[in-house]
């Protein structure tokens, strides 16, 4: 396709540097935007005909609603966020312009994003859809298209329950009183990898992960869930009969594995 400009709202750092990086590696001229930004949004949206929007899971809502009226029908509206449901909603409901979600299932920090995953939420149009897909695919990565509310189901596995779990041992840790200097002495290999994650969610991004827990549709399924299956396993050890935890493990392994 030609003449294609991209505007990323939300590209001065981040998931959108990475996206905007990725087109300009393509030849794709790339604005990004800022709340600093000297281009005012409106001149951005005019001088673009492909807009991505990467801001902060809690402010996309809010953009969407001011950008998306300005991306006209023909262009491209999308979004790089952590779940699919409400932007994508947003989006369809905002413009007239094609609409695809998107969400890469990695973080800014890799090297090299070959062979990551890449899920896309195809709303509105063809032509854009085809001309993305190419953009990724040739750069290596895996797309699936899935609905907003598969993509958002599937979340809740690999980011909600994964994330709680990470952010309840570190909680529990919190309450021990014991120092991580204290700690990281006695630890274990696989306990000190542990150790890291907590550290990399706690301090590194952690309203990221707050939104991608407290926004899921699925997370009060998933507490509960993760309640009952905590209760279990008190359980299955109050009798101090470590058989029965072991026969659990094994079932559990044969359904998962
Ligand atoms: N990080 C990840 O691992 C990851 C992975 C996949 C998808 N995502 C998704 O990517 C999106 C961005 O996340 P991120 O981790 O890249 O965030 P980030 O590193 O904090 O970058 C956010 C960007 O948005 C701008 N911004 C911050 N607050 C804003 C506000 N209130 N209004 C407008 N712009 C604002 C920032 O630029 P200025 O400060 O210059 O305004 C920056 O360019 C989120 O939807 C997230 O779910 C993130």
């Amino acid at each position: 396709m030609k003449d294609i400009t991209v505007g990323i709202i939300g590209g001065t750092g981040g998931m959108g540097r990475w996206f905007a990086d990725l087109l300009q590696k393509e030849g794709y001229p790339v604005h990004v935007w800022g709340r600093k930004s000297a281009m005012d949004i409106n001149d951005l949206a005019t001088l673009c005909n492909v807009i991505v929007i990467a801001v902060p899971i809690s402010a996309t809502a809010a953009m969407i609603e001011r950008v998306g009226p300005l991306v006209p029908e023909g262009s491209l509206l999308m979004d790089l966020t952590s779940l699919k449901k409400e932007p994508v909603e947003l989006m369809m409901a905002n413009s007239r312009a094609d609409v695809i979600g998107c969400h890469p299932l990695f973080g800014p920090g890799v090297d090299d994003a070959a062979g990551e995953n890449v899920i896309l939420c195809p709303a509105r149009g063809q032509k854009w859809l085809i001309w993305l897909r190419n953009v990724l695919e040739k750069n290596g990565l895996a797309v699936m298209e899935k609905t907003p509310e598969e993509h958002d189901k599937m979340m809740a596995i690999v980011q909600v329950l994964n994330h709680l779990n990470t952010i309840s041992l570190g909680m529990a840790l919190t309450e021990t009183g014991v120092s991580s200097e204290k700690i990281s002495k006695y630890a274990t290999p696989i306990f000190q990898t542990k150790l890291g994650i907590v550290k990399k969610v706690f301090t590194e991004s952690p309203g990221l992960y707050a939104d991608i827990i407290a926004k899921n549709p699925d997370t009060d399924k998933i507490l509960k869930l993760y309640e009952k299956t905590l209760a279990d396993i008190r359980q299955l050890i109050k009798s101090g009969d470590a058989a029965r935890l072991k026969d659990a493990l094994v079932q559990a392994a044969g359904k998962l594995f």
